[in-house]
């Protein structure tokens, strides 16, 4: 069995949503390997990369459809998904332009996923729970 690569404080206890950032931590941990490995050739890692950014938008559209079912606020929560699926896009630009320094990138977006989970989707599963909660109890 895989290990997952989600810190154990990132946890959130919704199991698909776990599951979901597992996924892409590990995706996040391919793309890194695909551009260290071949440091003059970006084609894998690149492809890697655009898969990543599209599994995060169906993440994304995953997170805001259980809010929106349990009646969850989402409106500062998805501001931050479109700002992070947009940074995401341009690094995709600049790295296919030969500007990108994608050892940097690569950290950075590491630690922005973990603090996004952090700051945004561990407070969303907590929302989450306690609006099925009160669901069933109805
Ligand atoms: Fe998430
Ligand atoms: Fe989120």
């Amino acid at each position: 069995m895989v290990q997952t690569l989600v810190p154990l404080e990132l946890m959130t206890g919704v199991q698909d949503m776990d599951a979901q950032h597992d996924h892409l931590f590990q995706q996040m941990a391919r793309v890194k390997e695909a551009f260290f490995a071949v440091s003059e050739d970006s084609t894998e890692g690149l492809q890697l990369l655009s898969q990543l950014a599209d599994d995060l938008v169906r993440h994304y559209a995953w997170e805001a459809a259980e809010a929106k079912k349990l009646n969850v606020p989402f409106g500062e929560h998805a501001r931050e998904h479109a700002r992070m699926a947009a940074f995401v896009e341009a690094k995709i630009g600049e790295i296919e332009r030969g500007t990108c320094n994608i050892p940097a990138l690569m950290v950075f977006m590491e630690r922005k996923f973990e603090s996004h989970v952090a700051q945004f989707d561990v407070r969303l599963a907590k929302a989450l729970q306690a609006a099925s909660g009160r669901e069933q109890s109805a």
